[in-house]
């Protein structure tokens, strides 16, 4: 029995404690807007928050969280870096396929909630794990820079 809180819910899962945190989301929760990519830590698709960090779910197993982490999904994310970061997406239109945008936005939200006004080298520093195969890095990098300046106003 592993339990692990997720969205501020605590959940009990009758699963192995090396099952990865993606699939349990996914298969075991049906939270399907964490995605998954690679499966090997190389795409950013899974990307959810552990107490606030960018973490990629597909390599990490569920036994490796205590009840006490805090485990954020792109369903359950909220705040003033995420209300930004979400408006932002919206007006600039950052989206193509949408495959990968959870994961940038997970991505993005973190980066936002550390630092309100990043450079250019902290957002590629923060975003380089993320793939887009529809490369909308450009909308991304403008979105997040709009984002901030919300965030600062
Ligand atoms: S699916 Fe986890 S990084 Fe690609
Ligand atoms: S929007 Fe299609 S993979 Fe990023």
């Amino acid at each position: 029995m592993v339990r692990i809180n997720v969205n501020g819910e605590e959940r009990q899962l009758d699963v192995s404690d090396d099952m990865p945190l993606l699939w349990v989301l996914r298969d075991e929760l049906n939270m399907t807007g964490t995605k998954f990519g690679c499966g090997i830590a190389q795409c950013g698709a899974c990307t959810v928050h552990v107490d606030g960090a960018p973490t990629r779910a597909c390599q990490t197993p569920v036994g490796m969280l205590t009840p006490d982490s805090k485990v954020t999904t792109i369903e359950g994310v909220k705040g003033k870096a995420a209300q930004a970061v979400q408006a932002a997406w919206q007006k600039l239109d950052v989206v193509q396929c949408g495959y990968c945008q959870s994961g940038q936005i997970m991505s993005a939200i973190a980066l936002l909630t550390d630092n309100q006004n990043p450079t250019d080298q902290d957002i590629d520093a923060a975003m380089d794990g993320n793939v887009c195969r529809c490369a909308t890095y450009v909308r991304i990098r403008a979105a997040i820079k709009d984002a901030a300046q919300t965030m600062r106003a």
